[in-house]
């Protein structure tokens, strides 16, 4: 084997030389050991491990977080196995690791690619202290369930939006230079459908027709795997009938034919096994060989691979070949992280946990991601100087392990900063903060503690309600089928708004919650997720004015769950509802005809439209835009499009807009959606300033999975929009013509 050092960046063909000269030296045992990833989360791990790694038989282990024993674990993987080859450490590091960030749907409502790197970036170097080289993250499932526990974890239900978050996040935390200390490489997760799990329960069947999989569902993998990706995970879901473990159409056929994605794919944890529970295969043998028949390269978990794999070859059921396929993605991917030259980690070389500089990224993340859905007669900033007084109340006021949201394996909740420790640390002596936390858990269907609140409420001359759902209750196998308020938090609200206080609800949750019932009781509300370790600070900064909300949805809100899926890119339907058309359950005669109502495609009870829309998000200012303009009306294949639209701060507070650019393709060979991202920009105007937003399309932007489900241009007639959400009414018109 050379001796040479061959990094990510430097000479492929050197890594390759370099797999292909191990391969070559590797016994089928060997082999089969590095595809396999074992639970190192147990007691004694160096002791129980030391042996199988002496012997080759592990390729990675998940779950061990201190860093003395990874490096003698790394040890044992480097200098006594015969071949010497290093251990890939993997975690889930989501959204943080000590220093959490909002949940990535948290994220996602920034808007802000960069600032979701450089929190990916935090993530990644915390966890690369601890001895973890590998993250299972980017979660990049598109969802249009808000029922699904999962969509805390997810972008959201945008292909474009999740597309640039998903190369965001891999940037992160794969930096610039892959082997250099402190990076770790990303998975992209869950390929792949996952985020449509029947009903949003988690686990559930999936049936994505083959082109609404690639036109909404695979962008975002696409995107990960060019910003370079170095590892995918295969989704736990049944997939049109074949579960995505043995789905070779997905990691075959998709993943390596069409895209070329060199990497390595790795299950997710049992599910190689599971695809017997699934009812595809008879048992773990034959398990072991439609996982890796199908693209599978390492198993997580289970041992099926290295109970059967050795055997299946033996019996000629599955060709080494595969084997060898396999174990090169996995050695490759080992290559380009360094782990050859740099197998140990060394603290000294990367910076503490919560750093100031962590801390900081938090704290921003934070601010950027609560949308301010609602602001009767500009109840909100609240004033230090007309204030005299402030009750804050609720189950999640000061509840520092709640507001870190899923998957914190790691989080320390002693970091975090509660929105009653926010506001208090902001108002200092200047208001008086009256706390009552009103109901023991976000579940709580006691009313036992209310008249506490109420009483801090009265002797207040605002209140500020802490409400939402406590971590637990989003998440993995966390689904909820009704997504209102839990517990008693309806009827708390309701008491608290007798006092005639102005209310404002500040809601910490793990998905779009359905706000109907509460939301006519409160003045304004501010939609916050899980914020993360500095969640209180930027909840303060925000209610107090330091800052003016800036978070734009990335997921429509229900009005009613029966509503779901209900998300803006929807297709346009033959009888699309309107407000003419669309009669409501209290508006219908009696004894009505049954086709003298509506005829168009909305419920009787909900209308059509969501409570707020995707893109949505209100400011302490008002912004106006105007002149839509480009450089063309007519475009050739090849040409570039400018749209650009004036954007004037109208009120009297400087503020961030995310600016946001849909377009539809009027007619296609397959139908296409109502409206589309193609870009989106934040852009901070100064009270009274304007301010040119310009976007530049390639007229490839525009291109789509056609009936044939390859990628194509029509020629024919766009509309495009520029505003503040995904209703924006400022319209301009264009036109791809026929190159010919
Ligand atoms: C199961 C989850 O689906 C996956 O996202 C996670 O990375 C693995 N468990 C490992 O914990």
């Amino acid at each position: 084997m050379s001796g040479e050092i061959a990094h990510a960046d430097g000479d492929a063909g050197l890594i390759e030389q370099r797999v292909n000269a191990l391969l070559a030296d590797m016994t089928l045992a060997e082999k089969i050991g590095q595809m396999s990833q074992v639970n190192a989360g147990e007691p004694d791990a160096v002791d129980t491990l030391g042996d199988p790694l002496r012997a080759g038989r592990i390729g990675s282990i998940i779950n061990l977080v201190n860093v003395d024993e990874v490096n003698e674990l790394q040890r044992i993987a480097v200098e006594e196995s015969r071949l010497g080859i290093p251990l890939l450490v993997a975690r889930d590091v989501i959204h943080g690791f000590k220093t959490i960030m909002p949940i990535p749907i948290g994220q996602a409502a920034t808007w802000n690619p960069e600032l979701v790197e450089a929190g990916s970036r935090v993530a990644g170097l915390e966890a690369a202290s601890a001895g973890i080289n590998w993250t299972f993250a980017p979660m990049i499932d598109i969802t249009r369930d808000p029922r699904w526990g999962r969509i805390a974890e997810s972008p959201g239900e945008d292909p474009y939006l999740g597309s640039c978050l998903a190369a965001a996040m891999v940037k992160g935390f794969q930096g610039d230079d892959l082997a250099a200390a402190g990076t770790v490489a990303a998975c992209a997760k869950h390929f792949a459908g996952y985020g449509a799990s029947e009903a949003g329960r988690d686990y559930a069947t999936t049936n994505i027709p083959e082109n609404e999989l690639r036109n909404v569902y695979l962008p975002p993998f696409k995107a990960a795997i060019d910003a370079g990706a170095l590892t995918l995970m295969a989704s736990f879901s049944d997939l049109n009938g074949v579960p995505a473990t043995a789905n070779e159409f997905l990691m075959r056929q998709v993943l390596r034919d069409e895209w070329g994605f060199t990497g390595l794919v790795v299950s997710d944890w049992n599910s190689v096994p599971q695809l017997t529970v699934h009812g595809l295969t008879a048992n773990d043998e034959d398990a072991a060989l439609a996982a890796a028949a199908a693209g599978v390269d390492m198993e997580m978990a289970s041992d099926t691979y290295s109970s059967h794999l050795e055997r299946l070859v033996a019996a000629g059921r599955l060709d080494e070949a595969i084997i060898d396929n396999a174990v090169a993605n996995i050695l490759r991917a080992k290559f380009r992280l360094g782990l050859f030259e740099r197998p140990y980690v060394d603290t000294s070389a990367l910076p503490p946990p919560a750093s100031d500089e962590a801390l900081g990224t938090a704290r921003e993340a934070a601010l950027q991601s609560v949308v301010l859905l609602k602001n009767d007669g500009g109840t909100l900033p609240l004033s230090q100087d007309d204030l005299g007084s402030v009750a804050v109340v609720g189950p999640l006021a000061d509840a520092p392990y709640e507001q870190l949201g899923t998957w914190i394996f790691d989080g320390d909740p002693e970091l975090s900063i509660t929105g009653l420790e926010g506001i208090r640390d902001l108002v200092g002596d200047s208001v008086q903060v009256n706390y009552a936390r009103a109901m023991e858990t976000s579940r709580s269907t006691s009313a036992e503690l209310f008249d506490e609140a109420i009483a801090a409420a009265t002797r207040s001359d605002a209140v500020v309600l802490f409400l939402g759902e406590e971590s637990i209750l989003s998440g993995e196998a966390h689904s909820r089928a009704d997504i209102d308020l839990p517990g008693a938090q309806a009827e708390l609200v309701r008491r608290v708004r007798q006092t005639g206080k102005p209310v404002i609800a500040v809601i910490m949750a793990g998905r779009p919650l359905t706000l109907a019932n509460i939301v006519d009781e409160v003045d304004a509300i501010l939609y916050a997720w899980h914020p993360g370790t500095m969640g209180g600070p930027a909840i303060a900064d925000l209610l107090f004015g330091l800052v003016a909300p800036s978070g734009k949805l990335p997921v429509t809100f229900p009005r009613m769950v029966g509503q779901v899926p209900i998300y803006y890119n929807q297709k346009n339907t033959g009888k699309p509802a309107s407000p003419e058309t669309a009669t409501l359950i209290d508006d219908i005669p009696v004894r009505a005809m049954q086709t003298s109502i509506g005829n168009v495609a909305y419920h009787l009870d909900a209308g059509f439209t969501p409570q707020w829309p995707f893109g949505f998000g209100l400011s302490y200012t008002e912004f106006e835009y105007s002149n839509i303009r480009m450089n063309a009306h007519e475009f050739r294949d090849g040409d570039k499009l400018e749209i650009s639209a004036e954007l004037r701060n109208a009120g009297d507070t400087a503020a961030t807009e995310v600016v946001q650019l849909y377009v539809r393709d009027m007619v296609g060979n397959v139908t296409r959606p109502v409206r589309e991202l193609k870009g989106f920009r934040r852009v901070h105007v100064e009270p009274g300033e304007s301010a040119i937003v310009e976007f530049q399309l390639d007229s490839s932007d525009l291109m789509f999975c056609g009936r044939d489900n390859t990628p194509i241009l029509e020629p024919g007639e766009f509309h495009a929009w520029i505003g503040g959400s995904s209703e924006a009414e400022l319209r301009t018109e264009f036109r791809i013509i026929d190159n010919n």
